[in-house]
């Protein structure tokens, strides 16, 4: 089957798929964009990555290229002529193509592309055994609630932990604070069974799956606390874990060497995890 992708106005072969050289993304990481899970072919939670959207756009005076309700279309064609059941889709708007000078061009267009692809079920082991964690400098910017394509202090952090064989890299603030991973969010879970997450300052992106579990402890009874916490907590918690579109609810079982609560996903992370996947396949809407 070809893949296709949508870019400002046509549905391509994913082969074919390009953007002028001059796009402001390509030269100053000048854009923003959403992932968005796919499940039985719906997107997970559009609503709110359709709202942080339109957040990061404005926070940026970039102009939207079309309606909600279009976009919505143009998100459900590139699903179903890419026959994703279960899968990841990709959007990103840039500020659009002008000839090369930093300050905003006039009358650019944003430009919009779209790519979608299908990926295999989660494995219930991986989650299962946790996953190992670093812990580096925070080095980003100051505005990391906006969700902007200018991304590469994440892609250093992510290929640290790689090299590594970790699977993630929680960053650090300069006060000693995690903020988050470098492509999720960051919680601990404390012997008293509070759920404990950094407020969604400018330090961090204020993950929709964040919410999402956010709403189901709530739901659960468990009692959820906004507010910064060390990486030497969160080396002595009971439990820790990320969440994030792709990786869901990930227990993490050491951090920089150290096990977290025995060096096993511990009861609250498996049932938070369980409670998301089973809301994420059941369709729409916030829990
Ligand atoms: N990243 N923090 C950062 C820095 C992220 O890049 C992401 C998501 C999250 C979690 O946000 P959400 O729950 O809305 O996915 C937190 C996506 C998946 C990515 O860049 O691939």
């Amino acid at each position: 089957m070809t893949r296709i992708a949508y870019v400002n106005g046509r549905y391509l072969p994913h082969r074919r798929a390009a953007v002028h050289v001059e796009d402001r993304g390509y030269q100053f990481a000048d854009g923003v964009y959403e992932v968005i899970a796919v499940d039985h072919g719906r997107l997970v939670d559009a609503g709110p990555h359709l709202e942080r959207l339109a957040r990061s756009l404005n926070e940026l005076s970039i102009a939207r290229p079309m309606t909600d309700a279009a976009l919505r279309h143009v998100l459900g064609e590139v699903v179903r002529r890419n026959r994703v059941r279960r899968g990841i889709l990709y959007l990103q708007i840039t500020r659009g193509v002008a000839p090369r000078s930093h300050a905003f061009p006039d009358g650019a267009k944003p430009a919009l592309v779209v790519t979608a692809r299908s990926l295999p079920p989660a494995d219930p082991a991986a989650a299962e055994k946790g996953c190992a964690v670093i812990t580096v400098p925070d080095i980003r910017w100051k505005r990391c609630d906006i969700k902007t394509v200018s991304l590469l202090p994440n892609v250093l952090a992510k290929q640290q932990a790689k090299d590594a064989g970790a699977f993630e890299a929680l960053q650090v603030d300069a006060d000693g604070f995690v903020t988050e991973g470098s492509a999720a969010n960051a919680w601990i879970i404390t012997e008293a069974g509070v759920l404990v997450t950094r407020p969604a300052d400018h330090a961090i992106l204020d993950g929709v799956t964040r919410r999402s579990v956010m709403a189901l402890a709530a739901r659960a009874g468990i009692a959820v606390e906004e507010r910064p916490f060390t990486v030497a907590e969160a080396k002595g918690a009971s439990e820790a874990f990320l969440t994030g579109t792709t990786a869901m609810v990930m227990p993490v079982v050491r951090i920089d060497g150290t096990p977290v609560g025995g060096g096993k996903p511990g009861p609250f992370s498996l049932r938070l995890l369980a409670d998301y996947t089973e809301w994420a396949a059941g369709g729409a809407g916030t829990p």
